[in-house]
């Protein structure tokens, strides 16, 4: 099965936002990943609700919102107003992830857990059957460009397995450091979604990397 491809936002040029929105429109991305950092959650701050408006205003395809802030709760609902079609939270920030996972589910989203590097896979085995999404980050969250952390691959082999165990249909999606050497491999595990940031905007063709990582396997 080909991946899904969601092409990260945070390394667009923000000059020429809705220009690169345009060129995912016509590429072969299936989704827009759109990371909101707070300075708090992770050390880094990206950008707000004007500016996932402003991609939605041209985006022909959904967006998946990742959210790297503290106090997840105190915004479904703007999130859910500003076109999220898909909302992520991270394991690591959400004390009442179930009811978190429900009312993102209930405003008509669906429904992410992101985990940290340092968190292992079994954590979510009592939740994964009313999530639609995994988020593994295979780096510290907060940055884009940074270098894949090879441990990811074993986490996406057992988190195939816990799926598999529980009859789910929940998507493993990987985030962080996604190039054209680990692709591959990480589809062969069974990943259904990479993420890429750096390498689809900071090559010389993003519509044609786009394509090449679409067609990993
Ligand atoms: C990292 C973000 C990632 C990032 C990916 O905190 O969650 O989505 O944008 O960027 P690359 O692919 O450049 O690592
Ligand atoms: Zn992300």
């Amino acid at each position: 099965m080909k991946p899904l491809i969601a092409p990260s936002i945070l390394s667009a040029d923000f000059a020429n936002l809705q220009r690169d929105v345009e060129m995912l429109n016509k590429s072969e991305a299936d989704w827009i990943h759109v990371d909101i950092m707070d300075g708090v959650f992770v050390p880094n701050i990206s950008f707000g609700f004007p500016v996932v408006k402003a991609i939605k205003k041209h985006a022909k395809k959904p967006l998946d919102v990742h959210l790297m802030i503290a106090n997840p709760d105190n915004f479904l609902k703007e999130f859910k107003e500003a076109g999220a079609d898909n909302l992520s939270v991270h394991y690591e920030g959400c004390t009442h992830l179930h009811r978190t996972i429900h009312a993102i589910r209930d405003l008509g989203m669906k429904a992410g857990v992101a985990i940290n590097p340092h968190t292992p896979v079994n954590v979510l085995q009592d939740i994964i059957s009313e999530i639609d999404l995994v988020i593994l980050m295979s780096v510290n969250p907060g940055f884009g460009g940074q270098k894949f952390i090879e441990s990811t691959f074993q986490k996406v082999k057992y988190l195939r397995q816990l799926i598999r165990t529980k009859k789910s249909k929940t998507k493993i999606e990987v985030d962080g450091g996604v190039d054209l050497k680990n692709a591959p491999v990480l589809v062969e595990e069974g990943a259904d979604v990479l993420v890429a940031g750096n390498t689809v905007f900071g090559s010389k063709n993003p519509s044609e990397t786009i394509a090449l990582l679409k067609s990993s396997k």
